[in-house]
């Protein structure tokens, strides 16, 4: 098995199994708790390896999901590049790794940098399912002023600006700016998490790269602050450790997540962005589209518009429109 989320989503339910199911849905209540406590932390949350088992198995598939989103979506606004080398900051069990191999095949050097030890070890772990990942490098290092960055193709920061400072935020930005062609940053799709997502995409305009994904222009975004947050949704099929963890009998979630993908590469933005799930109505589908005129606007697709209106119809939350110029 070589498809990178058919073989994560193997690994992670072998990794399931060899627990005890009382203690995985324990181990998952404390993760969750933890996380709603006040961060940025002094110290890793995630301490040891109930913590990273739990992470692994219970956020990792969303958070792999969000990625591979993000990643898909600049891939087609950089067509004909392929990352040579890829650096994960904050990369804890690895998530991002595989959705880099998900959407570019072959093998190129990867490191991912946390400053959790034991979500290292089980990362480089369950990395060994996937050929591609199986020479990754896997370094502890703090997130800070002092950070060095070597010299790297594409730079991802996956659900990490939250947990740093403000001060952070901005070295660590600022880092991936010098030393990457391409940064791709994602954030929960949260007001705060969309606010985070905003003040690194002006930092890295600031430093001299253009937007290739969401947007379609690297101008301001013309979301009033306050009013409303760009954000997406991947979906992502529940494992038994989440029906188990969330009562409920659905077989599927929609992750939530904002980002911003980057680069100094000539790009090729969508002309304009589907920003929120389509309205399908009889005869008509009402789009709302963020547009390279840097407008947010709704476009009203009816069944006289023919071709574009199947296309409407087949839209989705995320995609380019109109469909063939992304
Ligand atoms: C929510 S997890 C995200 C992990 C992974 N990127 C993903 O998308 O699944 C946040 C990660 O950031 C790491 N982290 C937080 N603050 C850090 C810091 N100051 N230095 C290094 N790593 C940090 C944590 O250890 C954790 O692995």
């Amino acid at each position: 098995m070589n498809d990178p989320a058919d073989t994560l989503r193997a690994t992670l339910a072998d990794l399931v199994d060899g627990l005890p199911p009382r203690q995985a849905a324990r181990a998952v209540e404390r993760l969750i708790a933890n996380y709603r406590g006040d961060t940025p932390t002094d110290a890793p949350i995630l301490r040891d390896r109930a913590d990273v088992v739990a992470y692994a198995a219970y956020r990792m598939p969303a958070t792999f999901a969000a990625v591979r989103s993000a990643l898909t979506a600049f891939a087609k606004a950089v067509p004909d590049w392929v990352p040579g080398s890829h650096l994960d900051v904050g990369g804890g069990t690895g998530a991002a790794t595989w959705a880099v191999s998900d959407t570019w095949g072959g093998t190129r050097p990867v490191t991912v940098l946390d400053w959790a030890e034991p979500a290292l070890v089980l990362g480089q772990e369950i990395a060994a399912s996937l050929p591609a990942l199986r020479e990754a490098r896997w370094r502890r290092s703090r997130i800070g002023a002092a950070l060095d960055i070597e010299s790297v193709d594409l730079v991802t920061v996956s659900y990490v600006l939250n947990e740093l400072t403000g001060s952070d935020r901005a070295a660590l930005v600022d880092a991936a700016a010098g030393a990457a062609h391409a940064v791709v940053i994602v954030e929960a799709g949260t007001p705060a998490g969309y606010a985070r997502v905003v003040e690194a995409r002006d930092r890295l305009i600031a430093a001299g790269f253009r937007v290739a994904a969401p947007c379609p222009h690297s101008a301001a975004c013309p979301i009033e602050a306050g009013t409303d947050w760009c954000h997406f949704a991947a979906r992502v099929s529940r494992s038994s450790l989440h029906r188990q963890v969330k009562s409920g009998s659905l077989a599927y979630e929609d992750e939530k997540f904002s980002y911003v993908a980057a680069t100094r590469l000539p790009v090729e933005p969508a002309a304009s962005r589907v920003v929120r799930r389509p309205q399908i109505r009889k005869g008509q589908v009402l789009l709302d589209l963020c547009a390279s005129d840097e407008r947010l606007r709704r476009s009203t697709v009816t069944k006289r518009h023919g071709d574009l209106y199947k296309a409407a119809r087949d839209a989705a939350w995320g995609d380019p429109w109109p469909p063939g110029e992304d």
